[in-house]
């Protein structure tokens, strides 16, 4: 087991009607003039804004309301958000939403706090050290930003997508109830899911030395989601797979399902460059895609442990004498479940050309100034067959 440290700071608020605590919470945490942030719409139509917002004025907090985030968050609604709440001397920023939301939550914080606009973060590869106060109502169980330390925002002028990791990104505070993501649709419940089982598994696939536990942590929880995701799929208001899914999101990113272990995130690396380039991209449904290419690509350099994986997790019967051919099954199990929860496991069913890839692995290998980091560095000939193997 290699050394590690732990801090995760989020405070976990969890389960059923949750909502009225959310005011009491804010003003124990000191919160006195609250920016709620919302996305496109969803947090009014289903009545959870209305809940929230009774509640901040039930405890006496005054609050103003920004919404209007769009999936893979845009730095111009960060920049307007920063201007609000310096004019408004908002005191505390309460999403109300999916990870893009809170993504767009974090960038509002740490630019009021810092007085610095958040792309010199993005762009230069440096960290935030403080932020305002930033709370989160969970609407969907996917990128874990909830508790996570990781910040990723699309700047439109170049639409480049970039990530800013700094402790301060963790939210104070999330509220999670999974009755608030019944609504969430098929195809999103899909990437959430394919996005859970990626957290964790840019954790167990790296190289080098990691420990049972570890391992162990990791295989249950991409076992309870995969079964929990299958029952979501076809029952929405299922009570407990949302549960599971919803904790499974925050378990799988806030480095828990990493602990003495290498990670490098090679395919969200890859992922950010298709969801820049192409916006409609979903997050998850680009992980859907890249992931199996990425795992052939790269198992050659770590057959045993996609072997284990294949075996445990997917209950590939272990070929001890070509263990080669359990690691791959259990790739192409993998391939299966996600086509089976309705994601594009295609590049093709992403909008992508294969005149696309040159641009989208030159963009990868930029925006990481270098080769990828994975098994072995990814250059841009390399990000091109991982892409062919997509295909
Ligand atoms: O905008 P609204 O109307 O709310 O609709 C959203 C959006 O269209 C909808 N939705 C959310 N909750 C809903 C709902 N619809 C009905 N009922 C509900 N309860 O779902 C759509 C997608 O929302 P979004 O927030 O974009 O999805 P997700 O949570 O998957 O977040 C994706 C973003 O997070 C980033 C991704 O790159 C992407 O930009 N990530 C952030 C991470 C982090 N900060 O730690 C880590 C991840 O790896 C990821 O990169
Ligand atoms: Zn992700």
């Amino acid at each position: 087991m290699q050394n590690f440290t732990l801090h995760t700071t989020t405070e976990v608020v969890f389960g059923r009607d949750i909502e009225k605590n959310v005011g009491p919470k804010l003003k124990e945490l000191g919160a006195s003039r609250v920016l709620v942030h919302f996305g496109g719409g969803s947090v009014k139509r289903n009545g959870l804004l209305d809940k929230v917002e009774q509640s901040l004025t039930d405890a006496g907090l005054s609050y103003i309301e920004l919404g209007g985030v769009s999936p893979n968050p845009k730095l111009s609604l960060v920049r307007e958000g920063i201007a609000l709440a310096e004019k408004e001397n908002v005191d505390f920023i309460l999403a109300v939403g999916g990870g893009s939301v809170l993504d767009s939550a974090k960038g509002i914080g740490m630019g009021v706090a810092t007085g610095r606009d958040p792309w010199e973060f993005a762009s230069t590869g440096t960290a935030p050290d403080k932020t305002l106060p930033v709370a989160s109502v969970l609407t969907l169980a996917a990128s874990g930003s909830e508790t996570s330390n990781s910040c990723v925002l699309t700047n439109e002028e170049n639409m480049e997508k970039r990530g800013i990791t700094s402790q301060t990104n963790r939210p104070c505070v999330s509220f999670l109830n999974p009755e608030n993501t019944y609504t969430v649709s098929k195809f999103q419940t899909g990437c959430g899911i394919v996005d859970i089982m990626m957290h964790t598994l840019e954790r167990y696939l790296t190289p080098g030395d990691g420990s049972d536990i570890t391992d162990r942590l990791a295989e249950g929880l991409l076992i309870a989601v995969r079964d929990a995701g299958r029952v979501a799929i076809e029952n929405p208001c299922d009570y407990e797979a949302r549960a599971t899914l919803m904790w499974a999101g925050s378990v799988s990113h806030n480095g828990y399902t990493g602990c003495g272990r290498a990670s490098t995130f090679p395919v969200h690396k890859l992922e950010h460059e298709l969801s820049a380039f192409h916006d409609e991209i979903a997050h998850g449904a680009g992980l859907s895609v890249l992931f199996p290419a990425w795992a052939l690509y790269v198992m050659e350099h770590d057959i045993p442990r996609f072997a284990q994986l294949a075996n445990r997790v997917f209950g590939v019967e272990m070929d001890f004498v070509h263990p080669e051919r359990t690691a791959r099954e259990g790739i192409l199990t993998m391939k299966r479940f996600f086509a089976e929860i309705g994601m594009p496991v295609r590049m093709e069913q992403l909008g992508l050309k294969p005149e696309d890839y040159e641009t989208l692995a030159n963009n990868a290998v930029k925006t990481v100034r270098g080769p990828v980091k994975s098994y072995v560095p990814l250059d841009e000939q390399a990000i091109v067959s991982i892409f062919k193997l997509a295909e």
